[in-house]
């Protein structure tokens, strides 16, 4: 089998034409989305990242500021930041990137983000909400991954979702959307033994662990949808995913690319996200 490829940078971009068209209706109703983004030191993948989403806001009609702040800068001086943002009725959402410099705990500044801000879903409030399957912001990459798979409408009710990785803002988040969606979850991670006979199961294979092309065919079930989380830089510069894709293609019935597969997904759903925040959350 030679698997169809998702394309994210393409869904990515009919999704926010879609977005601009409720920003130019949002806008005649007197509301004007706003994020600002908020980062901390000079690390060149974060301003990189960063540069990304600024440009994506700009595409969408949304409008954005960032805050640069020194590596310097005390955990107190940057919690008042953030309750000025809280306080700031023009700010709808506020993204903080991460990684913070380590003498600033991260988890405290995810906490005072207003939940009714949390544009990252990142809030234990969001991902509550989330668990008990009420309305919320979800978290960004694993929303993209959802709206990936439903896309191609790939069933994912009474099927085996396998995760591997299980990371905060990846890999358990992503399990428990697919719960919520009627999947049966397995987790895997660094300490599982014998992670094929796991893999080799799975209907939906999430692969975000951060080794480049680790997960081949060998991994992977007959049809099986394989979504590939991985953003590793080789040697020479370019880019490649977790997965081996073109031995995983020979297998797998989805395969997504990297580049071009969930990267322009994420910032996709976080412009989403910040337009439900200027719309207000549900209770
Ligand atoms: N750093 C890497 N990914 C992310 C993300 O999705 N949100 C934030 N805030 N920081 C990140």
């Amino acid at each position: 089998m030679a698997a169809e490829i998702i394309n994210g940078k393409e869904l990515a971009q009919q999704l926010r034409t879609e977005m601009k068209d409720e920003v130019v209706s949002l806008k005649n109703d007197g509301i004007h989305p706003h994020l600002t983004v908020v980062l901390v030191g000079d690390n060149p993948a974060s301003k990189s990242y960063v540069r990304g989403k600024e440009k994506a806001c700009l595409e969408t009609g949304i409008s954005s500021d960032l805050i640069e702040l020194p590596t310097t800068i005390t955990e107190e001086e940057l919690l008042n930041q953030i309750d000025q943002l809280n306080d700031d009725h023009s700010v709808h959402g506020i993204l903080v990137q991460l990684p913070l410099p380590e003498h600033i705990n991260e988890q405290k500044v995810i906490e005072a983000i207003r939940p009714e801000k949390d544009v990252d879903g990142f809030h234990p409030v969001s991902i509550g909400r989330m668990m008990t399957g009420m309305d919320t912001f979800l978290p960004c990459t694993p929303y993209g991954i959802l709206t990936m798979l439903q896309s191609k409408d790939i069933e994912i009710e009474g099927k085996h979702a396998v995760i591997v990785g299980r990371s905060n803002i990846v890999g358990k988040p992503v399990g428990q959307l697919l719960l919520n969606n009627h999947a049966t979850v397995t987790y895997c991670h660094s300490r599982t033994q014998n992670l094929k006979q796991y893999t080799n199961q799975a209907d939906i294979l999430i692969v975000a662990v951060g080794r480049a092309n680790g997960i081949d065919a060998s991994y992977i079930k007959e049809g099986a949808a394989v979504i590939d989380v991985g953003i590793n830089r080789l040697k020479d510069g370019s880019l490649t995913g977790d997965v081996d894709f073109e031995s995983v293609a020979q297998k797998a019935s989805y395969l997504t690319p990297v580049p071009k597969g969930v990267g322009p997904m994420t910032i996709t759903m976080l412009l989403k996200n910040t337009i439900k925040a200027a719309k207000g959350i549900e209770n």
